[in-house]
């Protein structure tokens, strides 16, 4: 499956893009009998689409609480911590449309699990009874920043969670980036998709997106985030300075 990318002049139309196709994929597939299975990321261009979604939640006909959402990733922190992926998605987006608590996965918080291990085992046995149980279709939709050294999620390059193919959930300690101690879906679960939408702005990702989007990166079987792909489409949405190393 190859990548197909749409260049936007800038974050904010990168969002408006974004969320005028998310709604209407969630409505087709709503149309089609399904809970759309959505899989949120958190990174700052994520907060801009989910504050755009949110604003255009009411003019479309999507049934909010017929939509499942989980995380590619989690910080390890208290549940009320500001730094949680979810609680920045609930205040952009969720908390302003009628979503279905019991449809929303979220990763077990350093209050609630004793351990990241522990978090990630109860994701993992989650995503593995529901969603990406064997013989189900998976997630229709993975939503995924970029950071500057290719990761994606909580996959960072050269770290041994990026080759665990033998669950969907891993715990991350010293992650390069704060804070340290997360929870991120494996490649496996990742790639478990109908479609994967990058969403990346910003200069400081120009390198690690065109050695993803060319699937070259030197010296490694390709960074993460070239590793992850959906069943039916991959699209990187990218503002200018983002596309800007493209050929
Ligand atoms: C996290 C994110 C992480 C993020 C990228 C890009 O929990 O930190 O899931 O993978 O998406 O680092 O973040 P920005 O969009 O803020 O650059």
């Amino acid at each position: 499956m190859t990548a197909s990318v749409k260049v936007h002049e800038d974050a904010a139309e990168l969002a408006s893009e974004v969320a005028s196709r998310l709604l209407a994929r969630l409505e087709e597939l709503q149309a089609q009998g399904r809970v759309p299975q959505v899989v949120l990321t958190g990174g700052g261009v994520a907060d801009v689409v989910h504050r755009e979604v949110a604003r255009r939640a009411q003019d479309c006909s999507v049934d909010w609480s017929r939509v499942a959402l989980w995380w590619g990733d989690e910080r390890f922190v208290p549940a009320g911590s500001g730094d949680r992926n979810c609680r920045q998605a609930a205040e952009a987006w969720l908390n302003h449309v009628g979503v279905d608590p019991a449809l929303v996965h979220e990763v077990p918080a350093q209050d609630e699990a004793e351990s990241a291990e522990a978090a990630a085992d109860a994701y993992d046995e989650l995503l593995a009874r529901t969603v990406l149980a064997s013989g189900s279709t998976g997630f229709d939709l993975v939503l995924l920043g970029l950071g500057p050294d290719g990761h994606v999620a909580s996959l960072f390059p050269g770290r041994p969670e990026v080759e665990v193919d033998t669950r969907y959930a891993v715990a991350v300690h010293d992650s390069p980036k704060p804070p340290p101690d997360r929870v991120s879906l494996t490649l496996p679960a990742l790639c478990r998709t109908s479609e994967v939408w990058f969403l990346v702005s910003g200069h400081e990702k120009a390198d690690a997106v065109a050695s993803a989007v060319a699937g070259l990166s030197p010296g490694s079987a390709g960074s993460p985030a070239a590793r992850v792909h959906g069943r039916e489409a991959t699209i990187w949405f990218l503002d200018s300075s983002a596309a800007s190393r493209l050929e």
